[in-house]
């Protein structure tokens, strides 16, 4: 039998395996965490939260101040803590637990899935890549040919008081795992913004189910958790910009039939939103 192989290279604490033997991705460079885009909008390495003084192995929510910083699981505790690396406030901090397996697919290119159950509600994988300005990531977005796979995701949130945080992440260079999940319109994962050190949020994916080993692990490209049909306003922008939404191969039997298309990183669509948690003012 040929030695399993491991996609991060030994950089995750368990392999990330690659099937079927002999085949492999196009080339990237693997990163378990996010780093600096090219352009040097944003450092997602930077430390600015205060820490917690709790000394106690792992927070109690009641008292920790990271914990009331918002409902759980959105803000962890973070480098200047002086709680334990155990915290019960450290998850997505601590990277990939469970063991993933990146696959080659029918129709999709390559997907991953799981090699082990994993129950609902439990941290999978980050969405790791460069973190990009928006302008970069509209650069990138605009060079892209239909065929080319797109990695760049949007992230908008609405914070309380109409403000909108948008944050860009671009896998297709440097990147995780993550970068390999395909859309699925009745997905298995869904992503949340977590905040660790500062308000650069890591894009967390987390089980919405129960899921079994074997199974394909996908999430709404959309942010809806279900993917809709495109409303009026999306097909207008898109057909403006001339744009060729893909078709999804996602196989469920509510299947809207095309890939969510991100309106606002093309000219001419700077409204568009798709994707639309909310995160607590203040912080
Ligand atoms: C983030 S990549 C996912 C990994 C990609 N399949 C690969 O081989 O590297 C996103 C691209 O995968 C393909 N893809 C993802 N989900 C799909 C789906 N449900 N149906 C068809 N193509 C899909 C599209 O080409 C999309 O632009
Ligand atoms: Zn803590
Ligand atoms: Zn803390
Ligand atoms: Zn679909």
């Amino acid at each position: 039998m040929a030695a399993e192989r491991d996609l991060s290279g030994g950089l995750e604490s368990v392999a990330v395996e690659l099937w079927p033997p002999g085949e492999s991705p196009p080339p990237f460079q693997y990163s378990p965490d996010c780093v600096p885009g090219a352009d040097g909008a944003v450092d997602p390495t930077e430390v600015t939260f205060p820490g917690c003084p709790c000394r106690a192995r792992s927070c109690s929510p009641r008292s920790c101040p990271c914990a009331r910083r918002g409902a759980a699981p959105l803000f962890e505790c973070n480098a200047m803590c002086r709680c334990s690396d155990g915290c019960g406030k450290r998850v997505v901090q601590r990277g990939l637990r469970v063991r993933l397996q990146v696959f080659l697919t029918a129709a999709k290119g390559w997907g991953v899935r799981a090699l082990q159950p994993i129950a609902e509600g439990t941290f999978v994988c980050e969405y790791a890549g460069e973190v990009l300005g928006l302008d970069e990531a509209r650069r990138r977005a605009r060079a892209q040919t239909a065929q080319d796979n797109n990695y760049i995701i949007a992230v908008r949130e609405h914070v309380h008081g109409g403000r909108v945080l948008e944050t860009f992440v671009d896998p297709t260079y440097v990147g995780n795992v993550g970068r390999f999940l395909n859309h699925s319109c009745e997905p298995n994962l869904v992503m949340v913004p977590v905040r660790v050190d500062s308000m650069v949020p890591r894009l967390a994916l987390f089980a919405a189910a129960d899921i079994s080993a074997g199974e394909e692990l996908c999430y709404d490209y959309s942010g809806r958790f279900r993917n809709l049909p495109p409303n009026e306003g999306e097909r207008k922008a898109a057909e403006e910009d001339n744009v060729q939404r893909k078709p999804c191969f996602c196989g469920s039997r509510t299947c809207a039939a095309f890939l969510p298309w991100d309106g606002s990183l093309f000219p001419g669509a700077d409204t568009h939103s798709s994707r639309s948690p909310s995160v607590p003012e203040g912080t």
